[in-house]
């Protein structure tokens, strides 16, 4: 089975579009495919994805997948065969947990078993961001370099992810049920701040971010909160929160989690919280609120 796992962002997002480091970490699912010989085709049916080349060439799932083909011949020199995808997916699609990376990075896995291509992760993050870039037209790499690593990081637009070791976290995710658009968020921030990486929104991620990897990495939880809630009460300048992601927060602190903030882009999508010990509190809390919620233990 060819895997590309979701991710989430503890720190970071849109400031890495900037240049700037995020802090973040593959989750342990996500999408994984077989190749069987076939039409150029993907299949997923838990997110309700079917998906014909010839068929339906312009459905966005159909011009990634000609996207990331096209790059995992160009690496090896030769014409792929014709592969029918076929798979199953255990990540919420379209909430900010990386959903088309790990699409994307299943695809080019996938593609390469079939056609016996031998890739390494950063090369097969590379290829798989030729359909990211269908989904989302400028991505940082961030959400590929997860999808194809597993594991946690430091990305940095250009370098690439520098694995980190994270001491264990707990962390609630929570759906807020709102549709979202990369794209337009990072749109939106770009108007913001004039696409300037000086504008002081931008600065004041990174610091967030630089403080919380030193906490993740310490296991200086409380600070690693207060950084999180420093990112969200800028990310919400930026307007790329929502009220309903700002009450889930607010619920979650409420509830005693040591932060809480968006996680990706933004604009809908999930919410995170870190909690102490116990979820349970924070589950309770948004469940209150109609969330749907995970708890997922990193490190
Ligand atoms: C999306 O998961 C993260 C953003 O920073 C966009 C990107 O890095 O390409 C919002």
């Amino acid at each position: 089975m060819a895997t590309g796992y979701g991710k989430v962002i503890l720190l970071g997002e849109h400031a890495v579009v900037y240049g700037y480091p995020a802090l973040a970490s593959a989750l342990p699912c996500g999408v994984t495919l077989e190749a069987a010989p076939g039409a150029l085709s993907v299949r997923v049916p838990s997110w309700e994805l079917d998906v014909d080349v010839a068929a339906s060439p312009a459905h966005p799932v159909a011009r990634a997948l000609v996207a990331v083909a096209g790059a995992v011949a160009a690496r090896a020199a030769r014409e792929l065969p014709a592969a029918a995808l076929r798979g199953d997916a255990q990540l919420w699609p379209a909430a900010g947990l990386g959903s088309s990376g790990a699409l994307c990075v299943a695809i080019a896995r996938a593609l390469a078993a079939a056609a016996q291509v031998e890739l390494s992760d950063a090369e097969i993050a590379e290829v798989a961001n030729r359909g990211e870039q269908i989904f989302h037209g400028s991505p940082s790499g961030l959400d590929v370099a997860l999808a194809a690593s597993g594991r946690a990081g430091v990305f940095r637009r250009g370098r690439g992810l520098t694995p980190v070791r994270l001491r264990p976290l707990t962390l609630v995710i929570g759906h807020s049920g709102e549709p979202r658009s990369t794209a337009r968020m990072v749109a939106r921030v770009a108007e913001q701040t004039g696409g300037d990486p000086a504008d002081a929104r931008l600065l004041a991620l990174a610091d967030a971010t630089s403080r919380g990897v030193e906490a993740a990495t310490t296991g200086a939880r409380a600070d690693l909160g207060l950084a999180m809630r420093d990112a969200q009460r800028v990310l919400a300048e930026l307007g790329v929160s929502t009220p309903r992601l700002d009450a889930l927060c607010t619920a979650a602190e409420g509830a005693g989690a040591l932060g809480a903030k968006l996680t990706g882009a933004g604009g809908g999508g999930c919410a995170i919280a870190l909690v102490a010990d116990d979820a349970a509190p924070v589950v309770d809390a948004w469940q209150r609120l109609g969330a749907r919620t995970r708890v997922e233990v990193l490190g």
